[in-house]
C-alpha cells in the first residue's frame, strides 16, 4: 500500500512538473494593434502580465493602427523562429501571405479579439466575444429602455473594416429591426478613439438641432462614449438623461460616468483574452490536438444598478 502509494504521488508531481514546465521557456510573439483605448491598453497589460505569470517570454510589437506594421512584426517573429505568435487584427482582410507564412515556418498563430476574414486553417484558434451579440445586447437594451417612444439614434462606429465594427453594427440593427420607433439618424465611425467620438459626436449634435432630435447615442466603444459624453455637455444638454448612452468594452471610466448618471449601459469585454489563448496553447503544445476554433468570452450587460462605483474601484485594479 505504501509503495503503491508513494508512486502515485511520484507520477502526480511529475505531472505537476510538466503541465508548469510546458508552457515556461516558450517564447512568443505578439503584435498588438496600438494603444487605441482603455481596453486595448488593458488587454496589453493583461497578455504581459499572463506571460509572466506562465514563465513565457513575450516579444510585443506595438503596430500604431497600421495593418502594414502588423505584417513586418510577424515576419520578424517569423525570422526569429518564436514558438507561437498572438495577434489582434486592426482590419479583417489582407492576412493569406503573412499566415500562410507562419504556418509555412510550422508557428502556430492565435487570434486575440478581433478576426479575420480568412481560411480557418490559418490560425490555431481565435479567442473572442461575440461580436454580434455585443451589438444585440446594446440593442436589446435601448429597445427594452424607450419601449414605444420614438426613438432616433446616432451612431459612433468603430475602426472601418475591423470585425467589432462591422458585427457590433449589425447585432444591434437586428437587435432593433422590427421595432419602428426605433430608427438610426447617423452613423459614423469614430475610430474607436475619445478623441474621435468627441469629435464625431459634436457633428451630430449640429446636425441634429442641437441634439433635440437625437433620443439616444450607441457607440461601439466606452472611449467614443466617454468623447461623447464629454460633447453632449458642451452643448448644454445632459448625457444620460436628455440622450441615453449605451457602449460596449465595459472599462472604468464608463463606470464613473455611470455613477454620475452620464451613461446608460455597456457590455462587458473582458481584456483577458491571453489567458484562454495561452491555455489553448499549452494544451495543443502537449497533446498535439487541435482546440477549438473559437474561444468565445461572455458579454455581460452592466446597467446604474450594478454598482458602478464599486465596479469602477475593482476594475482600475485589473490593469487598466
Ligand atoms: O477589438 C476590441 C475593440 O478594440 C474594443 O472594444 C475597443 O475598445 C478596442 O479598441
Amino acid at each position: 500500500m505504501k509503495i503503491l502509494r508513494t508512486l502515485a504521488l511520484g507520477a502526480s508531481m511529475i505531472a505537476i512538473c510538466c503541465t508548469a514546465a510546458s508552457a515556461a521557456g516558450l517564447t512568443v510573439g505578439f503584435s498588438q494593434i496600438g494603444s487605441e483605448s482603455g481596453w486595448r491598453a488593458a488587454e496589453t497589460s493583461v497578455t504581459k502580465q499572463e506571460a509572466e505569470k506562465r514563465g513565457i517570454t513575450l516579444k510585443f510589437a506595438d503596430a500604431q493602427q497600421k495593418q502594414e506594421n502588423q505584417i513586418k512584426a510577424i515576419r520578424g517573429f517569423i525570422a526569429q523562429g518564436v514558438n507561437a505568435i498572438l495577434v489582434a487584427p486592426v482590419v479583417a482582410t489582407g492576412w493569406e501571405q503573412v499566415l500562410g507564412e507562419a504556418k509555412d515556418a510550422k508557428i502556430p498563430v492565435i487570434l486575440l479579439d478581433r478576426g479575420i476574414d480568412a481560411s480557418k486553417d490559418l490560425y490555431l484558434t481565435s479567442v473572442a466575444s461575440d461580436q454580434v451579440k455585443e451589438g444585440s445586447v446594446a440593442g436589446d437594451w435601448l429597445v427594452k429602455t424607450v419601449g414605444d417612444k420614438p426613438c432616433r439614434v446616432v451612431e459612433l462606429q468603430g475602426t472601418v473594416g475591423s470585425t467589432p465594427a462591422i458585427n457590433r453594427k449589425k447585432g444591434f440593427e437586428e437587435a432593433i429591426a422590427g421595432h419602428k420607433n426605433i430608427s438610426i439618424a447617423r452613423s459614423q465611425t469614430g475610430d474607436f478613439t475619445r478623441s474621435k467620438g468627441k469629435e464625431v459626436m459634436e457633428g451630430f449634435l449640429k446636425a441634429e438641432n442641437g441634439g433635440k432630435n437625437i433620443c439616444a447615442m450607441y457607440a461601439h466603444n466606452d472611449d467614443m462614449a466617454v468623447g461623447a459624453i464629454q460633447a453632449i455637455k458642451d452643448a448644454g444638454l445632459k448625457p444620460g438623461k436628455d440622450i441615453l448612452v449605451v457602449s460596449i468594452d465595459a472599462v472604468p471610466d464608463i463606470f464613473q460616468a455611470m455613477a454620475a448618471g452620464e451613461a446608460n449601459a455597456t457590455v462587458e469585454l473582458t481584456p483577458n483574452m491571453a489567458g484562454p489563448a495561452f491555455d489553448a496553447l499549452d494544451a495543443y503544445l502537449k497533446s498535439g490536438k487541435q482546440p477549438e476554433k473559437f474561444i468565445i468570452t461572455q458579454s455581460k450587460l452592466y446597467t446604474p444598478a450594478d454598482d458602478p462605483k464599486g465596479e469602477y474601484e475593482r476594475r482600475k485594479g485589473l490593469g487598466y
